[in-house]
C-alpha cells in the first residue's frame, strides 16, 4: 500500500464557495473524498491536509514525509512566494507533484512563476479538480 499526502494550503478550504468560476463549485472535502476513494482502489492511502498557516504546512509535512511515497500539493498562493516551504519540500527529497486548479498562465503576470515549482516531479494547472486525479494516477 502506497502512502501519498494530500495538501492544500491557504485559502483552498472555501473552496466550493470562492471565486466559483475560476476555482469551481466542488467542496474540498468532496475533493479529498473523492481523491481517497479513488486512491483506494489502487493500493493507495491519501492522507488529507489543509491549513491556512504556512508554519502548521511544513510541520505537518516533516512529521509525515519519512513515511510516505509521495505528495500532491496544491499551495494556493505560498506557490508564488514561499522559500520555506520550498526548502521543506525539497528536504523531503520525495516525489512532489504540484497541482493548481486553474491556469496560472491565464491569469495575473504574478500568479505565472512558482518558487516549489523547480523542486517537483511534475506540475500540474487548469484541469480543475482532474489535476488532483491525475496527480494521483502519477503515483500507481
Ligand atoms: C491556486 C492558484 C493560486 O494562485 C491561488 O493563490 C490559489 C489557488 C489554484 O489552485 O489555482 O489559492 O493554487
Amino acid at each position: 500500500m502506497k502512502r501519498i499526502l494530500l495538501v492544500n494550503g491557504p485559502n483552498l478550504n472555501l473552496l466550493g464557495r470562492r471565486e466559483v468560476e475560476i476555482y469551481g463549485s466542488t467542496s474540498l472535502r468532496e475533493i479529498e473524498k473523492e481523491i481517497i476513494a479513488v486512491g483506494g482502489t489502487q493500493s493507495m492511502e491519501v492522507i488529507p491536509f489543509q491549513s491556512n498557516h504556512e508554519g502548521e504546512i511544513i510541520d505537518f509535512i516533516h512529521g509525515e514525509y519519512q513515511s510516505v511515497d509521495g505528495i500532491i500539493i496544491n499551495p494556493g498562493a505560498l506557490a508564488h512566494y514561499s522559500y520555506a516551504l520550498r526548502d521543506c519540500l525539497a528536504a523531503t527529497e520525495k516525489p512532489v507533484i504540484e497541482v493548481h486548479l486553474s491556469n496560472l498562465h491565464r491569469r495575473e503576470e504574478w500568479r505565472r512563476h512558482s518558487v516549489i515549482s523547480e523542486v517537483c516531479q511534475g506540475f500540474i494547472c487548469g484541469l480543475g479538480i482532474k489535476g488532483y486525479l491525475a496527480a494521483l494516477s502519477y503515483f500507481k
